[in-house]
């Protein structure tokens, strides 16, 4: 907590060698815990990533949660998903490495991800309860150690940087980040955000397949809309906006 330079998040840390998740610690405690709490884990047995996958977490990554208690609808979750993704490679900027975002909120280096987001809403009549944001980076690991069909599309800070990086220095750095941009969430109007996210996003005007559980969408990315949907233009020309989904590069 020296040198953590925030004043709502991080006022409680709780912090492991290892844990099952910390997503899912978060979520045990999420209702009674203050806004701001954060569950910090060395290592993970059970990393959840998005879409029922895991997340490989062994030590030397950043594996934290964050809970937060904004007092939105719940139809506006989705743009801390997108603010979360922003802190994210923001910070990952700030040690002179060219993040950038893929949709929703993978975060990459020359292509390869290097941070995932996991984000948990809870809600009660519409209404927001409590939100967690699960933030998994490849800090300090060897992202050959990842099993086939994971490594190849995996990079790592270290490996980008060609040193070790600080974990805590990077993580007193991402949780402010997260906070200005919550601040900015709370006190601005979400396109303050969104024009951020947008420019470093590394899929608007890449063609995609969006794959929902109910549907497929392919098309051209044109853009995010107000609540963080993708748009997607289809070949015959109608604009469809998705709110969740796993999303690939096609080529054409
Ligand atoms: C993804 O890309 O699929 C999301 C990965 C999210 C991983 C993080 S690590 C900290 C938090 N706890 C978890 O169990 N998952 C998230």
């Amino acid at each position: 907590k020296d040198g953590l330079n925030t004043t709502l998040i991080g006022n409680n840390i709780f912090y492991f060698a290892e844990l099952e998740s910390t997503n899912s610690f978060a979520k045990e405690m999420a209702k009674e815990a203050e806004e701001g709490t954060v569950v910090i884990a060395e290592s993970q047995k059970k990393g959840r990533g998005r879409l029922g996958r895991n997340w490989q977490s062994p030590k030397g990554g950043v594996n934290l949660s964050v809970i937060l208690k904004p007092n939105i609808p719940l139809d506006h979750a989705a743009r801390l998903t997108l603010m979360t993704g922003l802190a994210a490679a923001n910070t990952i900027r700030s040690l002179g490495l060219d993040a950038r975002i893929k949709w929703p909120n993978d975060v990459l280096i020359k292509d390869k991800k290097v941070c995932g987001i996991l984000t948990e809403v809870d809600a009660e009549m519409e209404q927001v309860d409590y939100i967690i944001i699960g933030i998994g980076i490849n800090a300090n690991v060897n992202v050959d150690d990842f099993p086939p069909g994971i490594r190849e599309n995996a990079t790592s800070l270290q490996k980008e940087l060609g040193t070790e990086v600080n974990r805590v220095e990077f993580v007193q750095k991402l949780l402010y980040e997260i906070e200005q941009q919550y601040i900015k969430f709370k006190t601005q109007e979400f396109s303050a955000i969104l024009s951020e996210w947008i420019n470093l996003s590394d899929t608007i005007g890449k063609n995609v397949t969006i794959m929902t559980p109910s549907k497929m969408v392919e098309g051209k990315a044109i853009g995010i809309t107000d609540t963080g949907a993708i748009s997607v233009r289809t070949k015959d020309g109608k604009r469809v906006n998705l709110i969740a989904g796993r999303c690939v590069y096609t080529r054409t």
